[in-house]
């Protein structure tokens, strides 16, 4: 009978191929609608416009600053890229922390912050007087007019300081870059980490016109026929939309596949009814569902002898690389007991078999609805060329779908399956996003000095 009701309860999170298929027709529709003039403006996959014409031509130069905010880390970053018969491009990045005061304050102490790490990575180069081009990679929504301003459309993920939504983060760095009278910078290109990743890889791969993160947030970018992007004047060639996909369901159109458990961790979150597409397939997110999961098996007596214990109750617990490791095949039952030990959750046999289970169900899942939207995107961009077969090269980072065991494997099998007429190839990108945003960097530089 227990068995039968821990079924039950994981029955609710496997989905079948037509639920599967529904959920990229609605991804498409979804798709329709932030592109289209009359309802963009309600639309809750936003389709942004990121004014990036063109993937790297290989003719990209120069000295570049870039800095890279969003993510599990924050870096800042100086990038030589070199043209000619052999390109290179040369890193140095230092990672930074963003202690959790500084996340949630006020906007003029996240960005205080920003500029003394900067401050504290041109002393360490050396290059305090060079005024160099930077390209800030920023993986929030932001509505932009042009490559080098952005407003804040929403916090998302674990951000949320005060007075930046609604404000351009380009003017709020520019500002704070002032206030702190050291150096100066030229803020060319404000960048999502999908856009960067996916230049990061065309760089190597020029088939690459996708861009996919599956870390702490999901979100895909691809390049689209201008004229189908109706906000943006002109219908001549391709620009990158940041399509901001983890706003998907907001309008309640996934209702039907969402469980209690991830109402529960909408509730708990610092967005409630935000993102919950991301709530449902990004790294953040997975062990809080997980761990409602679990909360709910212990009050029902089926797990940790009925007891509740105060881990338990403590949001965030299950980080990505956690439930990577749990889901690990190389793992014995009884080094997953260990891991929950270190915990601090007492588990016997019966609880670790239990335990993995539950994880490995939510990030099928996650993986599958994780395809189901890029199986809309390679389809979408087929025909919008007429083709009845597509290659493509998708460009892949985060931390989900490099740590996790299983993610990346799931969630390219669903994309095959359910866009059975393209070929999609995916390519890791190798050092973030920063690389893209210094080549992004680059053409806003020689545009402008085009246009001059
Ligand atoms: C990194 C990018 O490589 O991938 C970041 O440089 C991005 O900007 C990140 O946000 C996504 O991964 P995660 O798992 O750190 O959120
Ligand atoms: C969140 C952000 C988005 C970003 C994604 C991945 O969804 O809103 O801009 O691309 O996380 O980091």
């Amino acid at each position: 009978e227990q068995a039968r009701q821990i079924q039950q309860t994981m029955a609710e999170f496997r989905l079948s191929k037509a639920q599967l298929l529904e959920v990229k027709k609605r991804m498409r529709v979804e798709i329709e609608r932030g592109l289209k003039e009359d309802t963009h403006k309600e639309a809750t996959v936003k389709m942004l416009p990121t004014f990036v014409r063109s993937t790297p031509d290989g003719t990209e130069n120069g000295d570049f600053l870039a800095l890279d905010l969003g993510g599990t880390n924050f870096r800042v970053l100086l990038v030589k890229i070199r043209s000619g018969k052999r390109r290179t491009v040369e890193m140095h990045n230092k990672i930074y922390a963003i202690p959790i005061e500084v996340m949630q304050g006020t906007g003029e102490e996240l960005f205080d912050h920003i500029v003394y790490c900067i401050s504290d990575f041109l002393d360490y180069m050396g290059m305090k007087s060079a005024r160099l081009p930077l390209g800030f990679t920023f993986s929030f929504p932001c509505h932009q007019t042009s490559l080098d301003a952005g407003i804040l459309v929403t916090w998302t993920k674990g951000f949320k300081a005060t007075d930046c939504e609604g404000e351009d983060v380009v003017e709020l760095l520019r500002d704070a870059i002032k206030r702190k009278e050291e150096f100066e910078l030229d803020v060319v290109a404000i960048v999502n980490d999908t856009v960067g990743t996916m230049m990061t890889c065309a760089y190597e791969e020029p088939t690459c016109e996708v861009g996919l993160i599956a870390g702490t947030g999901s979100n895909a970018c691809y390049m689209e026929e201008a004229k189908n992007i109706e906000i943006v004047e002109g219908n001549e060639g391709r620009m990158c939309v940041n399509m901001e996909w983890g706003a998907f369901g907001d309008n309640g159109c996934l209702d039907d596949i969402r469980t209690k458990y991830d109402q529960a961790v909408d509730e708990n979150s610092l967005n409630e009814g935000k993102q919950r597409y991301e709530k449902m397939c990004s790294g953040m997110y997975l062990g809080e569902i997980v761990r409602q999961i679990l909360i709910d098996l212990t009050k029902r007596g089926y797990l940790f002898r009925g007891q509740i214990s105060e881990t338990l109750k403590t949001r965030g617990i299950f980080e990505t690389k956690f439930l990577s490791q749990i889901e690990s095949d190389r793992l014995a039952l009884l080094q997953v007991r260990a891991i929950l030990q270190q915990l601090g959750l007492d588990s016997t046999c019966d609880d670790s078999i239990i335990v993995k289970e539950v994880c490995g169900t939510v990030s099928r899942r996650a993986a599958q609805i994780c395809g189901a939207g890029m199986a809309a995107v390679v389809d979408k961009i087929r025909e919008n060329r007429g083709l009845d077969h597509l290659d493509i090269t998708v460009g892949v980072d985060g931390t989900l779908y490099k740590l996790h065991p299983h993610f990346s494997r799931i969630f390219q099998q669903t994309v095959k399956e359910l866009a059975p007429k393209c070929d999609v190839n995916f390519l890791l990108s190798e050092d973030g996003s920063g690389k893209g945003a210094a080549l992004i960097t680059a053409v806003g530089c020689r545009q402008r000095e085009l246009e001059a």
